[in-house]
């Protein structure tokens, strides 16, 4: 009975201190760029803002986005493209320039908190790897010149076929070919703090599986008890692959015997459209897997191995990319259409505070009431013109026709003009005849920009949560306390038993 008490003790002691770290678990969003109608920075940020997406992954260090990232309280993590790896591995000269052009000119107005140098580095370009760890080590060398290093983590983002035989995940271990380079990665991430960033695609795992892996297993959906997946090793029980696919990563690198560095999923997602042979590429699995993994990571839940380590998420991606090569779905992995429309409606009901419809800021752009007419009708037709709006909806038997006067169209261009420009300060002007209104002007078929329904990646409500989680590399401290404390926890399990 003592020990009974001291075990349920040691629990409590454990759950305090694990509850007490001050880190939030977060749904990111990475921003691709190959789309032949890339909105315009301020656009970007007009949607991340309108949708409470406050951590955003860039695939380089765009310097128009980091301008329009400044002064927004949005998380950035940039990335040093393959591209440059080369040049910046060899030459830590190369990587002081680097980071002061794309780090040092920005921070902190923009707040840069992760740089990824590469992008799956050892599975897309193999004759960088070698001068892989030189370049994480150069990057991190200039941050430090430049009293950084504290705010901002270095690491490098891998695909997770770097892992082998990843089920069940206790006997996974890395593709032994990159040890050379992941023993000192891994090193490196140790005495920075910083984590082990991994891709993740059920998707993908899911369909090369011929079946093994059931469509549930890969889309977060409950398994009959008898489906679910355990782990004869550790009795783990897997209800999503998820989960198995970041713990498989936590042993491979405890196979290393590395056991501090806490994962950072940099991609996670699943497309809505594919080609005939891409069934499941379809809106329906996308917006399950999407709607419960944010839920999942939000619930910060952690994962069967590391119960309470929420593992942080960006979601690839915030837009379809059009341009991408190769089947149909790898053009549709986007949440949303260049124009700031969801591709579906998430199915979130706790989701905290992302990917909300930001209602209470809703703005529009109206013609000033009682201004000169003939100043309105340059303006609008400055809009329709050169200012490239749509102005289709305004002529004889469309939506926006009637009422047929100056002011109302003028209001449909401005307003559509104001939105176009994400809504950025001055672009609701149009020589002081338009002014900013919470009023929405639409009116039967005529839906304004900014006053679409569709505008909003959620269906739901949304009460308000907190997303404060024990997810710092800080907490391995009590992650390791935790594992002794299972195996104390077994010691003591035998002791009562027996
Ligand atoms: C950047 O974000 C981090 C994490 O939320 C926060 O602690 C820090 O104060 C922010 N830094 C700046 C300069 O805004
Ligand atoms: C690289 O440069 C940094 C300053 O940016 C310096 O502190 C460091 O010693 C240099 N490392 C090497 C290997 O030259
Ligand atoms: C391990 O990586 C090497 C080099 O990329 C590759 O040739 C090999 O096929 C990989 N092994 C497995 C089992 O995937
Ligand atoms: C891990 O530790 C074991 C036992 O100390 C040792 O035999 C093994 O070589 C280590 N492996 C690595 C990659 O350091
Ligand atoms: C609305 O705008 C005000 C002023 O810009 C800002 O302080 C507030 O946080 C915004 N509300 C939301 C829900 O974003
Ligand atoms: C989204 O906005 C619409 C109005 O445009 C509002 O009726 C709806 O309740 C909002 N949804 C959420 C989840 O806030
Ligand atoms: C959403 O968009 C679809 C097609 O774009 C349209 O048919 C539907 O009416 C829109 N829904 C709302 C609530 O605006
Ligand atoms: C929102 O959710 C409700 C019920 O969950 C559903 O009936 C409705 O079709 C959803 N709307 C959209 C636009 O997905």
């Amino acid at each position: 009975m003592a020990k009974r008490m001291a075990l349920v003790l040691l629990l409590m002691v454990l759950t305090v201190s694990a509850v007490s770290a001050d880190e939030e678990a977060f749904i990111g969003v990475n921003i691709g760029t190959e789309l032949s109608d890339m909105p315009h920075p301020t656009q970007v940020v007009a949607l991340l803002k309108a949708q409470q997406l406050r951590n955003v992954r860039l695939y380089d260090a765009d310097r128009g986005m980091l301008l329009a990232l400044a002064n927004t309280g949005i998380r950035v993590a940039i990335t040093v493209p393959n591209e440059q790896l080369l040049g910046i591995g060899q030459s830590n000269s190369t990587a002081a320039n680097w980071v002061a052009q794309n780090v040092v000119a920005h921070y902190p107005a923009t707040n840069i908190t992760t740089i990824c140098v590469g992008s799956e580095v050892l599975t897309a370009m193999p004759n960088v790897a070698p001068v892989l760890i030189n370049a994480l080590k150069y990057i991190q060398s200039a941050l430090v010149a430049s009293n950084l290093a504290r705010q901002i983590k270095v690491s490098t983002p891998l695909s997770s076929s770097m892992i082998l035989d990843s089920f069940p995940p206790s006997k996974a271990f890395f593709n032994q070919t990159w040890n050379p380079v992941l023993v000192p990665m891994l090193k490196f991430l140790q005495s920075t703090g910083s984590y082990f960033m991994l891709n993740v695609y059920p998707y993908f795992d899911y369909i090369q599986s011929n079946g093994v892996i059931p469509l549930d297993y890969a889309l977060f959906k409950p398994l009959p008890a008898n489906k679910e997946a355990v782990d004869s090793n550790t009795l783990l029980r897997y209800t999503n692959v998820f989960d198995a696919m970041v713990d498989a990563a936590y042993f491979a690198m405890a196979d290393l015997n590395v056991t501090n560095v806490p994962v950072l999923v940099t991609e996670s997602g699943w497309p809505s459209k594919g080609d005939s042979n891409e069934p499941d590429a379809n809106a329906e699995n996308a917006n399950t897997y999407n709607s419960n993994l944010i839920r999942h990571v939000l619930k910060k839940t952690g994962t069967p191995k590391h119960p309470s380590i929420a593992v942080s998420t960006y979601i690839y991606e915030l837009y379809n990319e059009d341009m991408k090569e190769g089947p149909l779905s790898e053009k549709n992995w986007g949440l949303f259409d260049s124009d700031g429309k969801p591709i579906y409606i998430l199915r979130l009901t706790d989701s905290g505070s992302v990917l909300t419809n930001d209602t209470t800021n809703q703005t529009y752009c109206s013609a000033k009431p009682g201004v000169d007419s003939k100043m309105l009708q340059a303006a609008l037709d400055w809009a329709c013109g050169p200012g490239k709006v749509d102005c289709a909806p305004l002529l004889q038997g469309q939506a926006c026709y009637e009422p047929d006067n100056v002011a109302a169209h003028a209001t449909y261009a401005f307003d559509t003009y104001y939105h176009q420009m994400g809504r950025a300060p001055g672009s609701c002007d149009f020589n002081g005849v338009a002014t900013i209104t919470t009023t929405n002007p639409s009116h039967g078929s005529c839906i304004f920009p900014g006053s679409d329904r569709n505008g909003s990646l959620l269906n739901g409500t949304i009460p308000v949560m907190d997303t404060k989680s024990a997810s710092s590399p800080a907490m391995f401290e009590y992650m390791n306390a935790f594992s002794i404390a299972n195996a104390l926890i077994g010691a003591l399990w035998i002791a009562v038993v027996s």
